[in-house]
Order: C-alpha cells, then sequence, then structure tokens
C-alpha cells in the first residue's frame, strides 16, 4: 500500500514539474485549425495621401506638433505595402500560411467618410492584394476597421456622435458588394475596447480625447450598434450568394485572481466583464454585463447624473443585438493579477466604475514593450473562461505577439509563441474549447502606434532606414514557417 502511494505520488511531482519547466503540448494542430499573420492598414500601407486617399486620424495625430508619437515617427510610408505587397504575399506565400488578416483603410475607399465619393484606385489597391493572395493559395481574412477613422468623421464627433453608425454600414456595404466575392472571412472591428477607452476615455490613442466614464460608453455604444447593423446587412443581403462568415475581435488580457479569497475571485471575474463583456455580452446575449449596469447606475446617480452614464439598449435593439456573431475574434497578450478594494476610487472612468484593483508583479517576465508581461498560462485560462461564459462560442485568436527593440537572433519571441501555443492547445485537448484559428501578431515590424517603430513585433524585420524597405526573414519566421509544416510544437507529436 505504502509504496502504491509512493509510485502515485512520484507521478503527480514528476507530471507537475514537467509543467512548471515548461514542457510543450505534443498532439498536433488538427487538420481544420488554420494559422496566419496579421497586419492592420496603418501600420503598414504607408502612401497616406497618395491616388486619392483621405485623411484619417492617426494622419492627423501623427502630423501634430508636438508629436505624441515616439521619435515623432509617422505611417506616412511604413512598410510601404501599399506598393510592395506582391513582396508581402511572396513572405506569406514562404511562411506557408493559410490565410492572411489585414485591415482596410476607410479613408482609402471613401476618402470623406462618406459614401458619396467612391476612390477607385484604393478599391483597386485591395482587389489587388486579394487577387494576389488567392493565386497563392492564401485565404484573405479583413478587419473593416482597424481604429483609422476618416478625419470629417471625427470632425462632426466621431465615435460617440450616433450618426456614425450608419455611415459604417455604408462603408460596410461597399466592401462586401466590391470585395464580397473574394472574401469570406470578415471582422467588423479590431479591439473596440482600444478604440473607446484608450481614444475617447484616457487619450492614449488616436484621436486622443479625455472624457473617461463618459464618451468611451457613448462610443461603445455606437460601435456595438454599427456591428449589430453590420453582421445584419451581411446575414440579410449577402450571406446567401457570399457564403462568408463574419465576426469582431477584441482585445483582453487574462485576469487571474491574486489570492483564492471569494472576494478576488468576484474581483477578477467582474475585471473580466468590464474588459470583455462589455463588448462580447452584448453581441452574445443582447445587453451589457448586469454588474456593469449596477455599477455605473450607482456611482452615476451618487455622482448627480439623473442617468446613468452607460447608456442603455431599448428592448428592440437587445433582440437586434443578440446573436450577431458567427465566431468570436480575441486579440491576446498579456495578463494581470486583480483584487478587491473597499476602497473603490470615486472618479469616473472604466478601470474605476469596475471598483477592483488590477496589476502586473515587477517580477514577471516581460517583453520589449513594458505592458507586456509574458504569461502564456492566460491563453487557456481565457479561452476556456470565454467557452463557458459565452456557451461555446468558435474562437480565432486573431492576434498574439512579442516585442523587442529589434534582432535577427529573436529566441525570445519564439519561446513566447512556442509557450502560448501550447497553453492554446491544452484548453482544445484538455477542455475542448472550440478555436478554429491563429494569427501570429504580425507579419513584420510596423509602426507601433504611440511607440512608433521602436518595438518590433515582426516575423521579418524590415528596414526603415531603407527607402525600400527591405524585409528579412528573423529565426521566428523559420520557426513559424517549421510549425505550419508539421502542425506540431515539439519533435515528434501524437495525433
Ligand atoms: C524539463 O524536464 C525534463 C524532465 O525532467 C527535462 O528532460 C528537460 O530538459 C526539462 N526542460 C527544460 C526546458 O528545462
Ligand atoms: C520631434 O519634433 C519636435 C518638434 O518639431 C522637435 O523639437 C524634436 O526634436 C523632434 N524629436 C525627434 C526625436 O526627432
Ligand atoms: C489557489 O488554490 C490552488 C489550489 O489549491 C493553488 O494551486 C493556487 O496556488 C492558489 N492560488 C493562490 C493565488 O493562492
Amino acid at each position: 500500500m505504502r509504496s502504491v502511494i509512493h509510485f502515485v505520488f512520484f507521478f503527480i511531482i514528476v507530471f507537475n514539474e514537467a509543467q512548471v519547466n515548461g514542457t510543450l503540448n505534443n498532439k498536433r494542430f488538427p487538420d481544420d485549425f488554420k494559422f496566419g499573420v496579421a497586419t492592420a492598414s496603418y501600420q503598414v500601407e504607408g502612401a497616406w495621401n497618395e491616388d486619392g486617399k483621405g485623411e484619417n486620424v492617426w494622419d492627423q495625430v501623427t502630423h501634430r506638433v508636438p508629436s505624441p508619437i515616439v521619435n515623432n515617427d509617422t505611417g506616412d510610408v511604413a512598410c510601404d505595402s501599399y506598393h510592395k505587397y506582391k513582396e508581402d504575399v511572396a513572405m506569406l506565400k514562404d511562411l506557408g500560411v493559410d490565410f492572411y488578416r489585414f485591415s482596410i483603410s476607410w479613408s482609402r475607399i471613401l476618402p470623406t467618410g462618406f459614401d458619396n465619393k467612391i476612390n477607385e484606385a484604393g478599391l483597386q489597391y485591395y482587389k489587388n492584394l486579394v487577387k494576389e493572395l488567392r493565386a497563392n493559395g492564401i485565404e484573405p481574412l479583413v478587419t473593416l476597421y482597424h481604429w483609422d477613422l476618416p478625419q470629417p468623421l471625427q470632425d462632426i464627433g466621431g465615435w460617440p456622435n450616433e450618426i456614425i453608425i450608419d455611415k459604417y454600414v455604408d462603408y460596410a456595404r461597399v466592401l462586401f458588394r466590391e470585395l464580397g466575392d473574394e472574401v469570406k472571412y470578415w471582422l467588423t472591428f479590431n479591439e473596440p475596447k482600444q478604440t473607446c477607452n484608450a481614444g475617447y476615455g484616457l487619450a492614449q490613442k488616436a484621436p486622443f480625447i479625455t472624457s473617461p466614464g463618459m464618451a468611451d460608453y457613448l462610443c461603445t455604444h455606437n460601435v456595438l450598434r454599427a456591428h449589430a447593423k453590420t453582421w445584419r446587412l451581411y446575414d440579410e443581403q449577402f450571406r446567401k450568394d457570399q457564403k462568408g462568415t463574419i465576426g469582431i475581435t477584441l482585445d483582453i488580457q487574462w485576469y487571474e485572481p491574486s489570492s483564492n479569497s471569494t472576494a478576488d475571485i468576484e474581483a477578477a471575474e467582474t475585471k473580466m466583464q468590464f474588459a470583455l463583456g462589455w463588448y462580447a455580452n452584448p453581441i452574445v446575449y443582447g445587453d451589457y454585463p448586469s454588474i456593469m449596469q449596477s455599477n455605473i447606475a450607482r456611482r452615476s446617480a451618487q455622482e448627480g447624473f439623473k442617468e446613468s452614464r452607460l447608456p442603455q439598449f431599448t428592448e428592440e435593439e437587445k433582440k437586434y443585438m443578440k446573436g450577431t456573431y458567427d465566431f468570436l475574434g480575441v486579440n491576446l497578450y498579456t495578463a494581470s493579477l486583480v483584487r478587491a478594494t473597499d476602497e473603490p476610487n470615486p472618479s469616473m472612468g472604466l478601470d474605476e466604475d469596475s471598483e477592483v484593483l488590477a496589476w502586473q508583479p515587477d517580477d514577471w517576465e516581460t517583453a520589449f514593450s513594458s505592458w507586456l508581461k509574458v504569461v502564456p498560462w492566460g491563453m487557456r485560462k481565457l479561452v476556456t473562461w470565454m467557452k463557458n461564459t459565452y456557451d461555446n462560442p468558435k474562437i480565432m485568436i486573431t492576434e498574439n505577439g512579442y516585442s523587442d527593440s529589434g534582432t535577427l537572433e529573436d529566441d525570445g519571441r519564439i519561446s513566447y509563441y512556442e509557450r502560448y501555443l501550447s497553453s492554446l492547445r491544452d484548453a482544445m485537448e484538455f477542455d475542448e474549447v472550440d478555436v478554429i484559428g491563429y494569427a501570429a501578431w504580425s507579419l513584420m515590424d510596423n509602426f507601433e502606434w504611440l511607440a512608433g517603430y521602436s518595438e518590433k513585433f515582426g516575423l521579418y524585420h524590415v528596414d526603415f532606414n531603407s527607402p525600400n524597405r527591405e524585409r528579412t526573414a528573423k529565426k521566428s519566421a523559420l520557426w513559424y514557417k517549421n510549425l505550419l509544416e508539421t502542425r506540431c510544437l515539439v519533435e515528434e507529436c501524437v495525433d
């Protein structure tokens, strides 16, 4: 008996040690699992004012003096993908990706933001790109909106003004009509929390407006209604002929309770609801999470507002919103710890309204970007939480990646991808999460928003000092290529 117990004990210790020292999942990724890479229009295209393109909010802020961007960097030329898309597709082909996730620049298609004037040259660029992808057997996955709002729409208030809902749907209709025969995977929005909370709440992204707990809530309300209307437009008018699929991409980090106390476990759940539930709950279930509704209503009343700062959906809107997704896209990079507090911050704002505290421990492994703590186990926890919270949706990881200051021998990036993908594969194997695909961020180094070109996320290096913007495969590109061939994270996989 005693020796049997020892025997069992021995195995538990060995098993745990294997997990701790980083043994990777040894199951092959299923044949129908799609691998890709991602980019976004403003970050790679350049040609900011060529061939009839209009100005967008990122053109506007990067041209400000003084500039809010590191080194006064701009996306004026970026990776010059507007001219070098054939080279980009050759890189994609060499990597062996199943799909390429890129976004469309609204002001390249509709220079005024409105559909009164379509810029044929801009449209032609995307038609050429899609054609080149198809000719090389690569599936296009198109993000309709990745943060580059036409400036004329910002001039009338941008996302907090509900006029924008129909303008966005007009834009989407042009894309479905013009590109929908060849594009079968669509994402309405990329990371709307960044557009709304960072863009209109905290002045950390274009258009750099400071109105926390007010404009960011109005922005989100309009983004959600624009998303639903666009999903329904596709579903009712285009799906039958075009046979595509359409979702949204939300950004989230994993929020881990900092202790096993009930209060901290609840606090972490609250944080997930304020971050992901803010968008996912209306789309899946038709309304904001109840904890957001109750916290913000109570605090708004205390602040003397007649109505909650969190806008409300009408009953009709709730029905209309509910179920407007074919799959949920998610961008995951990092994680934080969360704890409850007895002394909530009384200021207005998304974080303050959650009434919990989140932070990243200093001793966690960190990429070059200070916010990017490397927490691979957060991947499995996140997708499993999404499975349980949103009734087992199809999930696509639409971004995941690692920054450094720039090196071709990017072992840190390889190690990051290995461990996050292993955690994802664990979720598929042990928790039966329905994950349909994964896109590495990013195909190549590019304009990293406020950080300009100082933080590199690419599988390919880009020489930003050269007018030709030469691309060079990093070690991680070769590693990813091998992964896509073997679909396996270790020497030898079992099926
Ligand atoms: C992990 O543990 C196994 C078994 O003890 C060992 O063979 C392997 O070298 C370790 N790997 C790392 C990365 O430490
Ligand atoms: C950025 O632009 C400002 C204003 O033109 C200038 O003073 C500053 O030296 C520039 N910084 C860099 C790093 O080029
Ligand atoms: C919570 O409890 C689990 C299971 O006992 C343990 O593994 C984990 O380390 C605990 N977490 C914290 C933060 O104390």
